[in-house]
Order: structure tokens, then sequence, then C-alpha cells
């Protein structure tokens, strides 16, 4: 049976190589980027505590269901849930959900690319010393300059791109893991040493209240950001952390693999908040700044302070790694799928589909310049639009982007995945491929996989598409 075997795609050596992927994959913009904005956007403490509720609710139980499931089905995610569904004698239309999460994955390849490229931009502009002692104006307009420059993003988003469709058409096996190694701790030692210096700015005590004081009021309005947010720096609901799962050695426990993984990505997203808020509240600056905040907000501290522009460039060549490390994630699930079903070689599948996640970028990257007039999804006095030229309300392509996927088809994917673990498959399968021996802990695990985790997701969706 399909279980007894290894992927055609190759496996991890050990349990250790699997939680360098998934935690690879896990941390990434998500954590340095986009946390500490949202948090500054959703008023801070409150923000964190929904934040960590859904992580260990729902994020870390999603991340079960997702990592025994690959492991069970041992093939890309659609074929896996197909094959485990004929097994358990359920409609192999449960595979649907594999599909839609595949698609999901690579609608979210095609912006953070984009994003991913300002931050090699950051590497040259660091390298070059175009930040020292640069002020806050100055900083604002040196990411201005970027944004508003579609070459320049479309040579960077490029360039991103082909290193990610590289590493996965070389077999993730073989390419990712050793640089892994090094990258990883590296990009912690340095956020340690930005942390390290936030100390001793005066301003620690005030980003420290700002990150984890908590403001009741603000709840309300963060809720679905907070769940959204935690399956995306989690990865899951898209099945990235399926088809590493599929390549994990059979012997391995799921239970306590992944709840490190869990705990990393953590550490890492408040670390980066801890590191970030104080440096802006140094800077006189504001930390609801939305996305520009790792991208002006640092610059300012890496162009003040001794050794600044090593330290930057060091940490802008990090973040580009943290973000590749991520990328090849949103790639595989699509690439598995499509080896399998066409016997075409990976290099011919990852080209074809990296192309056209590259296209689908070029909207993200014409959202902050040419197209940022056009709002899709307006709904206005005189009714709703599709698309609509200038004028309030609406989404530019970037946040349609954001949006749908973050937060409609990882909420949704997450309840299939969660679903069809606790639900199709037999609570046998479930016991053999966690392998929690505490049978307290098992059941515990079992049902927030089975109840907690979709009604949590239920909720917020139901309420998000309420609102
Ligand atoms: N978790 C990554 C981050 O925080 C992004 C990511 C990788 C992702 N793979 C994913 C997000 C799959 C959603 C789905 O940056």
């Amino acid at each position: 049976m399909a279980s007894d075997n290894v992927s055609i795609h190759g496996a991890w050596a050990s349990r250790w190589v699997f939680i360098l992927a998934a935690t690879g994959s896990a941390v990434g913009l998500g954590n340095i980027w986009k946390f500490p904005y949202m948090t500054g956007v959703y008023g801070g403490g409150a923000f964190v505590v929904m934040y960590l509720f859904c992580i260990a609710l729902v994020g870390v139980p999603i991340m079960l269901a997702e990592t025994l499931i690959g492991r069970r089905g041992r093939q890309s995610p659609v074929n896996a849930m197909k094959s485990l569904a004929i097994e358990a004698g359920a409609s192999k239309h449960w595979s649907l959900a594999a599909l839609m999460g595949m698609v999901a994955a690579l609608l979210i390849l095609s912006f953070y690319s984009v994003v991913a490229g300002w931050s090699l931009d950051y590497i040259i502009g660091m390298g070059r010393g175009d930040f020292t002692g640069i002020s806050a104006d100055g900083a604002g307009a040196a990411f201005g300059g970027l944004t508003s420059d579609p070459w320049r993003l479309t040579l960077w988003h490029s360039l991103f791109m082909l290193i990610t469709a590289f590493v996965i058409a070389k077999g993730v096996v073989a390419g990712l893991e050793r640089s892994l190694r090094i990258m990883m701790p590296l990009l912690f030692v340095l956020l340690l040493v930005l942390l390290g210096y936030s100390f001793t700015t005066g301003h620690f005590r005030e980003g420290f209240d700002f990150l984890f004081h908590f403001d009741p009021s603000k709840v309300q309005g963060g809720i679905l950001a907070a769940m959204g947010h935690a399956f995306f720096t989690l990865s899951v609901g898209v099945g990235s952390i399926m088809v590493y799962g599929a390549y994990m050695p059979k012997k391995a426990s799921i239970g306590a693999t992944v709840l490190t993984v869990g705990v990393l990505d953590t550490l890492v997203a408040l670390t980066a908040g801890l590191a970030l808020f104080p440096i802006v509240f140094a800077a006189g600056l504001e930390p609801g700044g939305g996305p520009g905040l790792m991208f002006v907000t640092l610059p300012i501290a890496f162009g003040n302070i001794a050794f600044g522009q090593v330290m930057g460039l060091i940490f802008f060549v990090l973040v580009a790694v943290a973000a590749w490390s991520s990328s090849i994630s949103m790639l595989e699930p699509a690439v598995a799928y499509f080896v399998e079903k066409t016997g075409r070689s990976r290099s011919q599948v990852t080209a074809v589909l990296a192309l056209l996640c590259w296209l689908v970028g070029m909207g993200t990257v014409l959202s902050f310049n040419l197209w940022a007039e056009a709002k899709f999804f307006v709904f206005a006095d005189d009714g709703f639009h599709l698309l609509q030229w200038g004028g309030e309300g609406g989404k530019t392509f970037f946040d349609s982007i954001d949006y749908l996927t973050s937060r409609i088809l990882l909420p949704l994917g997450g309840l299939s995945f969660a679903m069809f673990a606790g639900w199709v498959l037999s609570r046998d399968a479930v016991r053999e491929e966690l392998s929690i021996r505490n049978p307290l802990l098992f059941n515990l695990a079992l049902w927030l996989i089975r109840v907690v985790a979709p009604i949590g997701v239920l909720i917020v969706f139901i309420a998000e598409l309420s609102k």
C-alpha cells in the first residue's frame, strides 16, 4: 500500500531534516515583515494574544493533520488525499481541498516573490552604503522610490522566482538541507543581535509594552487577521507542510516534531517584534506604519548605528534566505503533483509553474505603481464593482490576492485537512502516525484536530463573510 513506500520524489534523512525544512517554510517574511506590521496595525498586545491562541488551538492541530496525511499518503497532497480517501471508503473528491490549496500556494508565491525581491534590492542598497546616516524621511523616500519603479521591482521579482525555481528543479532533498543548516541559526543569531541593539535604544520598555499590553477594546478588529496570519506563518492550509510530511521517515513521532516547528516559528516572530518596535519608537515613528515597517524602519536603525552597514547587509541577506526557504515550499506541492500526473521531468514542470507564478506576480508589481488606482472588489454606494479605477474602497491587486489567500483559501484548506485527518482517517491510522504514547495527550491532540480547530476556523470564517 502507498503508506509503506517512500515517495518517488525522495525522503528526508531524519526527522530533523523535516524540522529544518518545515521551520524553513514557516519562518519567513510572515515572521519578520508581516507579524510586526500587523501587530502595529491591529493594536499591539491584543493582537499578539489572539495570535498565540490561534497558533495553539488551530494552527498546530492543522499542522499535525497535514503532516500525518502527507506521511501516510506518501505522494503530492492531491494524490495523497485521493488515495487515502479511497482507502478509507470516502469520496475521492476530498482531494479537491488539496487542489485548492495547491492553487492558493502558487498565488501566495506570486506576491511573496515580489516582496522577497525588495529584500534583494536592500542587500544592494546596504552594501553600497545608501542608508548610512539616513533620516526617517530619506528612508521613506528610498522605499517609495523602489516600489514606484516597475522595472526595478520586475528585476528583483524575476531573480527571486528564478532562484526559487532553481532549487526546486534540483530537488528539495539534495539542495536544501546543507544551506538551511547554516542559514537558519544565523538568522536567529542576527535577530538576537538586533534585539540586543534595541535594548540600547532606551525605548525597549516602550516596545515591549506595545507588543504585550492587552487592550480588550482592540480585540474584535484583529481576530480575523490573527487567524489568517496563524495559517500564513505556519504555512498551513495549502499542502506545503503536507508535501514535506510525505518525505518524512516512517518512524519519527509527528507529535513532538510538529510542536517543535510551531514553537520555533512563534519564537522567531516574537523576537522580530521585540527587536523591531523599540527601534521604531527610538526613531520617532509610529508602529502602525503598515507594510513599509521593515523596509523603512530597519534601514534607519542600521544607518545610524556602529557597524550598521555590515549588519544591515547581513540582515537583508538572511531575510532573503528565510523567504527563499519558504518560497520553495509553496512551489513543491504543485511540482510534485504535476510530476506524478504527467511523468515529465521536475525541471520542465518547475519551469512552467514558476513562469505562471511570475506572470501573476506582475500584477502585484504593478499594483504598487501603474495600477495603484486599480481597485478590485469595490462595495460602493452604487453597488458592487469587480474592478474600478480610483475612488474609495476596494483593494489593489496585491491586497486582493493577499486577502483571498490569507482570509479565505487558507482557512478553507485548513478546515478540510483537519476534518479529513480527524473524521475520514481511522482513529488507529491517526494514532499510528502521530505516535503520541500518552493516551491523554493523544486524545487531546485528536480532539483539537477533530473539534476545536474546525470550530475555530468556522467561527472566524463566518464572521469574516458576514462582515
Ligand atoms: N510561512 C511563511 C512565512 O511566514 C510563508 C509560507 C510558506 C506560506 N509556505 C506557505 C504561507 C504556505 C502560506 C502557505 O513567511
